[in-house]
This record gives structure tokens, sequence and C-alpha cells, in this order.
């Protein structure tokens, strides 16, 4: 038996997206929470939106399920909230999948664009969100894949306006997290770097500086014909690279 797998949802979508991924992985205990404000989960409240508070709910579940430890895996937002585990809540990472994610924080420019969204989904709704099929698709997956894009619009129009405009306020806020891939990889956490080949939005050049950040226990895994959603637009690439941190984990030394 493995250890079990956590994996987190990109912005704006919900643990859905991990339905491809979950399939091809018979026998792992995966636990895929819908972050606060989206799928199923409950409204943000006046909270202070950060990140962190994604982590920490995150912990609270762990102790729910009576899991002590799991391997966390993260795309996009996912991956800021599981970057935000490893400073927060080590002792719960056993080890690391990080997909089509960055550990820079956000320029001023990117996030004065979050509040404009955040606004505007507040005063108009998630419809706004539309658009934004094509940049978090890759160029075949739109050209050749039109159930694909069918699914992921459907998702963009559930998003809830609260969910989406906290979301953005929280990744806003976000720090940079290379000192936190470097500590978790001194201390020897395994870890992989998943990137679509077509990810405009976090890059070939993100998954790399996060990899250097990382040293020796990272691969990174680049993964043709698929944009920003990878784990959606090529499930079986995901489930392999989620093997290979769950193997190395397992053939670790102990202490
Ligand atoms: C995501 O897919 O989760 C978003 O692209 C993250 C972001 O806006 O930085």
């Amino acid at each position: 038996m493995s250890l079990p797998l956590v994996l987190l949802h990109a912005f704006p979508v919900s643990s859905v997206m991990y339905d491809g991924v979950v399939e091809r992985l018979p026998g792992v205990r995966v636990i895929r929470p819908d972050l606060r404000g989206f799928g199923t989960a409950p409204e943000p409240g006046g909270e202070q939106p950060t990140i962190d508070r994604y982590a920490d709910d995150v912990a609270e579940l762990l102790d729910r399920e009576g899991v002590e430890r799991a391997v966390v895996g993260g795309l996009s937002m996912g991956g800021y909230v599981t970057m935000a585990m490893l400073r927060r809540h080590p002792g719960r990472v056993a080890g690391v999948v990080l997909m089509d994610t960055k550990a820079s924080a956000d320029t001023g420019e990117a996030r004065v664009n979050r509040e404009r969204i955040a606004a505007a989904v507040l005063q108009h709704g998630t419809r706004t969100l539309r658009p934004m099929v094509d940049t978090l698709l890759g160029d075949t997956t739109r050209r050749e894949r039109p159930a694909i894009v069918a699914r992921v619009s459907a998702w963009l129009d559930a998003a809830r306006p609260r969910g989406v405009a906290w979301a953005q306020r929280a990744m806003a806020a976000r720090p940079a997290s290379f000192d936190t891939l470097r500590t978790a990889s001194a201390a020897g956490v395994p870890g992989a770097v998943v990137v679509g080949a077509e990810d405009t939005l976090a890059g070939e050049d993100d998954a790399r500086a996060m990899a250097a950040a990382f040293q020796s226990f990272t691969q990174v895994h680049v993964i043709a014909a698929a944009g920003h959603l990878s784990a959606v637009e090529n499930p079986d690439a995901v489930a392999a690279a989620v093997h290979g941190v769950l193997d190395t984990w397992q053939d670790l030394p102990r202490t």
C-alpha cells in the first residue's frame, strides 16, 4: 500500500479536474479536496484571503482523515498551496508533484490585474472568466479535442464569484517559495515537476526554476501537446509522474 496522495486543483476549477488522473492510479488512496469557494466547498467568509489558509484547510482535512503524511500534488494555484504546505506543515508532506505552477511571487502588475478580475466577477459574475479557456488549454487541445474544451468551459461557468475573488486576492498576496523548495530539498523530500509544453501561464522556464531550487530530488516532465491543465489534457503523463514520486519515497532509506 502506497502513501496517500493529496491532489490540489487549479484556479478557477475544482477537484473534478483530476478525474482522469485518479482513474489511472488504482490502489492509491487519493484525497482531493475542493478548496474553499470552489466545487462543493463552502464559500469563504470574511477571513483574510491567503494561500496559507487553503494550506491550513488541507492540514485540517488530513487530521480528519487520520492521515499523518501524504504525497501532495498541486497544479498551478494547487501548486502554490502545495508550497504553502511545505512551509507551514512540512511534517505532513512526504513528497511533492508541482504541476504547471511557479515559485515566484506576483509582479505589481499581476496583482493589479487580479484585483481587477476579483472586482469584475463580484460585479458581473463568473461569465467574465469564459475567455480563460484559451489560456488554460494548449493549442493542440483547443484545435483537436473539442470535448475537453467543452468540459473546461462548463467548469468555468460553474465557478462562484466569491470563491474566485477570494482566490485571486489570496494568490496576489502569496510570497515567493524558492527558499521553501530549497529547504524541502535539503530535507530529502522527493519531488517532481510537470509542465505542459504548450503552457503559456506557468511554462518550462518556471518549471526549471523550481527544479533548480529543488535540486537533485526533482525530475522535470515536459508533456507534449498539453497546455496549462496538463492533468486534464494528459492524465497518463501526470499519473506516471505521481507514481515516480510515490515509488521514490518508498525506496528512500528510513532513519
Ligand atoms: C491556475 O491555473 O490555478 C492559475 O493560472 C493560477 C494563477 O492565476 O496564478
